[in-house]
């Protein structure tokens, strides 16, 4: 008897805490905008920065908007569209219900690993999700266990002071200055989860599973899996949909916090986002106001002659997207789009069949004014080779589309096409495919 009373009890407890979880998110629900033209996306992506909504995808006239509405502002959000004459049709009517789907989807992995015993350093399965813990106590176990190709680094300390650390795979110890350096990384932007399979699996194929040993001896690598740990962990335990840092005393008693960390570099700064705490695209109070923009721009200023390739990792859209992201073009857009196309190619090739081909073109171009982008800065500092990946969307559980939250089996996938990509990259700019 006692024991039922106590599994009821934990029963009820786990249920609370599962229920509470997304509280947030109850009532908020899941837009799809159609702009019939230009001015009408305009409007609809502006809309951002006066009513506190989420952008998931910009409208254009090619594209669908896609977009997060908090409960409170249905009516305004519509009333405003239909001021414009701008289509519109509700995707999901409450998102809550698809988050507490996700965390049973997320719950089965953990029954299924695929098995690393080969590797020894208990290797991390990258068919999962894994929290910051997990990642940063797996990057020393690696470096303890190939000491003579992996170090581990710290770049900093986040906003509230996780250790940001990244991996140097290199069979030279980095000290061979003929080599050229690639730069990967990922989680920029907390909730898209999907990224971190993409460096994880990165460092299985340099490290533990090797079967291009040319990448690995012709190049040195830099991979940095979880570039914003607070945002990441946040994403975890709180508010699925946060895309920002965890900076506080932006506003008065802090009704809204953190900036986006993808538009705080000094590229352009504040010239295509926003100055308003509240939203999410707010590019903080200066460029390269938050630690973990300057924990990126630590390393990238001390490889800059090295680095060759710099890929940033992030969800959604099936796209590889260069600079700048004002439109202006770089000297060698030519390069870049023969690049990206390439590597587009290689990935389309085992990419799943329901996901649309990646996309390869400039940021603005192919997708919307931006200012302050890692990979931008990384152009501009004069690292020939930049991108932001976008990798596909999740078609989510029970709706179409949806976006960052992750479908179970595409979890090892986006780690595999991701490899695609980035080999395809790196032989180029090491003259391995030449
Ligand atoms: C090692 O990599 C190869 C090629 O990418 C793959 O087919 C194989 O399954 C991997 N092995 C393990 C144990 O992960
Ligand atoms: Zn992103």
């Amino acid at each position: 008897m006692a024991n039922f009373l106590k599994s009821v009890f934990v029963f009820f407890v786990v249920f609370y805490v599962v229920c509470a979880k997304h509280e947030a998110y109850d009532g908020h629900a899941f837009y799809e905008v159609t702009a019939k033209n230009e001015d009408q996306a305009k409007f609809v992506n502006g809309l951002e920065n006066q009513i506190p909504i989420d952008i998931f995808v910009y409208a254009n006239t090619d594209r669908a908007g896609q977009i997060l509405v908090p409960k409170e502002q249905k009516m305004n959000f519509e009333a405003s569209l239909e001021s414009m004459g701008v289509e519109y049709r509700v995707q999901v009517e409450n998102i809550r219900e698809q988050l507490e789907l996700e965390d049973k989807i997320l719950a089965q992995s953990t029954s299924e690993p695929i098995d690393r015993s080969t590797f020894g350093v208990q290797a991390l399965p990258y068919n999962q999700i894994h929290r910051y813990e997990v990642v940063d106590d797996y990057l020393v176990r690696l470096a303890n266990a190939h000491p003579n190709l992996v170090t581990v680094e710290s770049a900093g300390k986040s906003f509230e002071g996780r250790d940001v650390k990244y991996l140097k795979i290199s069979t030279t110890n980095f000290e061979d200055r003929r080599k050229p350096v690639v730069f990967l990384m990922s989680l920029l932007h907390a909730r898209e989860w999907v990224g971190l399979p993409s460096t994880l699996y990165a460092i299985d194929k340099l490290v533990l599973n090797v079967t291009e040993n040319d990448l690995v001896n012709n190049i040195d690598w830099i991979i940095l899996p979880i570039a914003n740990p607070d945002g990441y962990e946040f994403s975890h335990t709180v508010n699925r949909f946060w895309r920002k840092n965890r900076r506080t005393g932006l506003t008065h008693g802090d009704s809204c916090v953190g900036v986006d960390l993808h538009r705080n570099f000094d590229i352009f700064w504040g010239s295509a986002s926003s100055s308003d705490p509240c939203t999410e695209t707010f590019h903080g109070r200066s460029a390269f106001s938050e630690p973990e923009t300057q924990n990126i721009r630590r390393i990238l200023d001390a490889y800059a002659n090295r680095i060759e390739l710099f890929i940033d990792f992030h969800s959604y859209g099936s796209m590889i997207l260069f600079g700048f992201g004002n439109g202006q073009l770089p000297a060698n857009a030519l390069t870049l789009n023969l690049i990206g196309v390439n590597m587009a190619q290689a990935i389309d090739k085992i990419k799943w069949d329901m996901k649309p081909d990646y996309t390869v073109g400039n940021i603005y171009y192919t997708r919307y004014a931006m200012s302050g982008g890692s990979s931008d800065y990384a152009q501009g500092i004069g690292i020939p080779i930049s991108f932001t990946y976008e990798l596909p969307a999740m078609r989510g559980i029970a709706v179409g589309n949806f976006g960052y939250l992750v479908e179970l089996a595409f979890i090892g996938q986006a780690g595999e096409e991701a490899w695609e990509g980035i080999k395809v990259g790196a032989k180029f700019i090491s003259g391995l495919n030449k």
